[in-house]
């Protein structure tokens, strides 16, 4: 996730662009940078700088570029580290060019290796520079038929604004699975990623759609479809205020990350699984059967729900690759002495990157001889730059206290890691693996799906939500599921939760259920289905109130429970991707049944940097 701003008008590009950039910072911080058009000297001059918006302020600070056309960036990295090299805007080997963009562009790679034979030079490590090289090579004069070459070219996700010298009145934007507005001012027009960043200048804007391609001029916006045929847009009146339009629309962030989850699972997943679904591409690792074959262990480590996400990834690679894991606390870990030599894969799973108590495992880790591996989503971390190896999840800023769009990404980079591995030690057959990778593309579509029936959950939290206590059961990775759900209750809404193996409830817990308790009861998992029915079947016979969560078609939950909350249909090693969303959604509606503070909870911080 980035944010991307543009200008073309009467006034100071600069001001604007810095402005919108600021209402920006919240979908990316690592670097940022703008790139004027000055008509005097007919050149466009660019200033970036590695660190937030005020590192780049500092550094034009009294010599602020002058022009009135324009475009910004606010980056959150993913290909290429966070540096002034790998800031945007991104111009071409002429200078005469500047590209901002928001997304991936998959197949980079292949394009920098043509455009390089071809002699353009590249300046930095990103998916992007390639777009500016492109439009070198396609400009003739004409600047909308060279954007319209260049995206032909590309695949992936975007949004993004072109620049070029030659058309000084003149910013050409796109998108593709990536937001981008256009804002309708008086004598100048504006474009964002989103419409914190324009508000404060006009209310008028014209929300752009995938494939549309826009040309903004001062005094007009001309928008087309792919094929280039005209589009009549209507203008939508934004009649939000800026702090609720920093969040979407949506009342917490929380909400608004539960609800961008399709988005960061697709980009996570972006790029990363064949074509033909027979194998996962994980370009980043280049890992050898033989490499693989090392492994004695691998040990998996993090803290809270990155944690959670670890033992999902132990019942992932344990399942599609046979590789023995052992999942652990990374504040345990390091004072156990574990066992550890130089043919173990340790992997340290956070969202920050900078957990304090994960680092420390993972420095041990490396001190012992271990082979390390990050799963984070910070590029450039802490945590990044000092493992060997790192796959990113790509769900952009988290700002919310409780993570969860972090964690079904984590997920995901489990299940692609195990599938990598399974397939460089042939443990899964094709047939199996084009299966589960074909039900792995629909998740971002069923993660909708599911997000869109939120009624009955807010009528749960309004009923169970003055309870004192809840307990989630499951077995195997519903059990897993649990866990997060139990987390997440207790952190937003201070109830007392705790998530049990169901068949363990039986050895000490059952004493606590009594008459009223919710218990929340997840039954997917078709090998152990009887058994957690029986276990369900012991609390409702202590006259718990059970809600039960089942894949649709379960034709028979709900004869034992009190309600049932229905996820649509997959492979039950993919569900949890799904049965996290409803434990999601009933912490966060039950924290507003008792008016807690979603996105701060008390006593918590967002990174947890001290021991
Ligand atoms: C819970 C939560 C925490 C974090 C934990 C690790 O909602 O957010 O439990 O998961 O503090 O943080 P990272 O993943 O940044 O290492």
């Amino acid at each position: 996730m980035c944010g991307i701003v543009g200008y073309v008008g009467d006034k100071q590009a600069a001001r604007f662009l810095i402005e919108g950039l600021t209402k920006l910072e919240y979908r990316g911080y690592d670097s940022a940078g703008i790139a004027v058009y000055n008509g005097e000297s007919d050149a466009i001059r660019v200033e970036k700088s590695v660190g937030r918006l005020a590192e780049l302020e500092k550094k034009i600070d009294g010599n602020v570029p002058v022009g009135c056309m324009g475009i910004g960036h606010t980056r959150w990295a993913t290909h290429g580290g966070p540096s002034d090299l790998n800031s945007h805007p991104h111009t071409d080997c002429t200078g005469d060019f500047a590209v901002v963009h928001n997304g991936i562009i998959e197949n980079y790679l292949a394009l920098k290796e043509e455009l390089i034979e071809a002699g353009h030079v590249f300046k930095s490590e990103t998916d992007t520079e390639v777009l500016p090289h492109l439009l070198e090579t396609y400009y003739e004069g004409d600047f909308e038929a060279a954007v319209r070459k260049v995206l032909r070219r590309i695949e992936g996700s975007y949004s993004i604004v072109f620049m070029s010298k030659a058309d000084p009145d003149t910013l050409i934007c796109t998108k593709q699975d990536n937001p981008l507005v256009i804002g309708l001012g008086e004598g100048e027009n504006f474009i964002a990623s989103d419409i914190p960043a324009i508000i404060a200048r006009t209310r008028r804007t014209y929300i752009i759609n995938d494939g549309e391609v826009a040309v903004v001029k001062k005094d007009s916006v001309w928008i087309t479809n792919r094929r280039g045929e005209p589009i009549t847009k209507k203008v939508f009146e934004v009649n939000w205020n800026a702090e609720a339009a920093e969040k979407g629309g949506y009342e917490h962030f929380m909400l608004k990350e539960i609800h961008e989850q399709p988005k960061a699972v697709r980009d996570t997943l972006s790029g990363r699984i064949a074509k033909d679904d027979s194998a996962v591409i994980l370009d980043e690792l280049k890992w050898t059967a033989e490499y693989v074959n090392s492994f004695s262990k691998v040990f998996i480590i993090a803290c809270g729900t990155a944690y959670h996400a670890g033992l999902v990834g132990k019942y992932y690679i344990e399942n599609l690759a046979r590789v023995p894991v052992e999942v652990d606390i990374a504040s345990e870990f390091r004072y156990r002495k574990p066992i550890i030599d130089d043919n173990t894969l340790t992997i340290v799973v956070s969202q920050s990157g900078e957990t304090i108590d994960t680092l420390a495992a993972l420095k041990e880790a490396k001190r012992l001889g271990s082979k390390t591996m990050a799963v984070t989503n910070v590029v450039g971390s802490s945590i990044a730059r000092e493992a060997d190896q790192v796959v990113y999840t790509w769900a952009g800023p988290e700002i919310a206290v409780a993570s969860t769009k972090a964690y079904t990404t984590q997920l995901i980079v489990m299940f692609l890691l195990g599938a990598y591995m399974a397939g460089l030690r042939g443990t899964v057959e094709d047939s199996r693996m084009k299966e589960l990778l074909g039900k792995l593309r629909n998740i971002p579509a069923q993660i909708s799906e599911t997000l869109e029936d939120v009624d009955p959950i807010k009528a749960f939290a309004q009923q169970y939500g003055y309870n004192d206590d809840v307990f989630f059961l499951g077995r195997a990775l519903d059990y897993h599921v649990a866990l997060e759900g139990s987390l997440k209750l207790k952190e937003i809404s201070y109830i007392h939760a705790e998530a049990y193996a169901a068949g363990e409830l039986k050895h000490g817990t059952l004493a606590l259920i009594t008459r009223g308790i919710p218990v929340v009861a997840l039954a997917t998992q078709r090998g152990v289905y009887e058994k957690t029915l029986s276990n369900i079947k012991e609390v409702k016979a202590r006259d718990a109130v059970v809600i039960g969560v089942a894949a649709k078609g379960d034709t028979e939950l709900h004869k034992y429970t009190d309600h049932v909350i229905f996820v649509p249909e997959t492979d039950e090693l993919l569900i949890p991707l799904l049965t996290v969303l409803p434990l999601q959604l009933l912490a966060y509606y039950t924290a507003l049944t008792r008016g807690c503070d979603v996105d701060k909870p008390r006593n918590l911080a967002k990174s947890v940097t001290v021991e």
